[in-house]
């Protein structure tokens, strides 16, 4: 088979440490991989004043798939990087999907006393493209005592649909076949109704998969006081950032959360990153954990139909994982990533 070409986005901050661990596991376990790496972010952007040119887009589409490490510095204004870069290529690509798992690893600690890895244990199915991420809105009489900012949340039924059968099938899959949409249908009623129908008859396809229904407040209480209700989850963008961040730290903090950007009609590359930002407060330290990065190229690895070479990565992960509750040592970033790659590689 042939060379999968990769592109690299480093990104900034503890972005770059972190994707070095990650391509040095995806080295590893052996699979032919061509890396290609783009420097965009914040030097760049700071020294040419270029986010993402245009021709840069148009060579990305060519690839196999993206790695990124993380966007953000405190040396640009916040939203630019965020707005012109991250979420551009997520809209541009076509990353309908965003896939987040949510699992608790044996060993791992959780601030939920009497939760075990059995109980959490789920994928969150965050749409990509739409929401009040769309960017719809605008402002009147700016910086005026009178001033009207408006933010409206764009939801379309060909985007909803995609997104929830995508969910469908994830749920199809697993054993215990639930989906769960979690929304606001008691206050957003327009876009809330448009999810809820959408669920209702897509689900009428999938008569194995049981389906439910959580607010959004009362999920972000269900995640840390009874995360065994959910399996698979579909929401939209906005709820599906706000309860990631809260799926992140139930099953161990941010530094293991892996996230992948789904284009699953293939029509261009996905994109693998870690849910964690920059962290530019202890960039350079070798302080971060490249864990979320490394199960990111597990995710990876998957999306490729590489399910022998993910499980493995996966496992050596989990092993590393198990080893730090028995066995607790204080490691650096390359550290971390040595050890991991060494039982990949062994
Ligand atoms: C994430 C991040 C991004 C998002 C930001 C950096 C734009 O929080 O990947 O969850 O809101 O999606
Ligand atoms: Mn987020």
């Amino acid at each position: 088979s042939r060379n999968i070409r990769l592109a690299v986005i480093p990104g900034d901050g503890i972005g770059v440490e972190v994707v070095t661990e990650g391509l040095k596991v995806l080295d590893a376990v052996g699979g032919k991989v061509e890396t290609t790496t783009y420097d965009l972010g914040a030097k760049r952007y700071n020294s040419t004043g270029e986010i993402l040119p245009d021709a840069v887009l148009d060579e990305l589409r060519g690839y196999d798939a993206i790695l990124l490490g993380a966007i953000g510095d405190p040396s640009v204004p916040p939203g630019v990087l965020e707005r012109d870069l991250l979420l551009k290529l997520r809209f541009e690509l076509d990353h309908y999907v965003n896939l987040r798992p949510v699992k608790l690893f044996p060993g791992v600690e959780t601030p939920l006393a009497e939760s075990r890895p059995e109980d959490i244990d789920m994928i969150v199915v965050r749409e990509g493209t739409e929401s009040l991420y769309a960017g719809a809105g605008g402002v009147l009489r700016r910086g005026t005592p009178h001033e009207v900012a408006t933010q409206e949340s764009l939801n379309t039924a060909f985007g909803v649909e995609r997104v929830v059968r995508y969910a469908f099938e994830q749920a199809q899959a697993r054993p215990r076949r639930k989906l769960t949409l979690v929304h606001k249908t008691n206050v957003l009623t327009y876009a809330g109704d448009l999810w809820a129908r959408t669920l209702d008859r897509v689900g009428l396809e999938y008569p194995g998969v049981q389906t439910d229904y959580c607010h959004v407040d009362a999920a972000s209480m269900f995640f840390v006081s009874q995360p065994e209700r959910f399996d698979v989850i579909v929401t939209d963008n906005l709820f599906g950032d706000i309860i990631t961040d809260i799926g992140a730290a139930v099953a161990g903090g941010i530094g293991l959360a892996a996230s992948g950007n789904i284009n699953p009609d293939g029509t261009a590359p996905s994109m693998f990153e870690p849910v964690h930002g920059s962290a530019p407060d202890i960039a350079g330290q070798g302080k971060a954990d490249p864990t979320a990065t490394i199960l990111s190229v597990a995710m990876l690895l998957n999306h490729l139909g590489l399910t022998r070479q993910a499980a493995r990565v996966e496992q050596a992960v989990a092993d590393d994982l198990l080893e730090r509750q028995t066995n607790w040592t204080a490691r650096t970033t390359h550290e971390i990533g040595d050890d991991i790659t060494a039982r990949v590689a062994g």
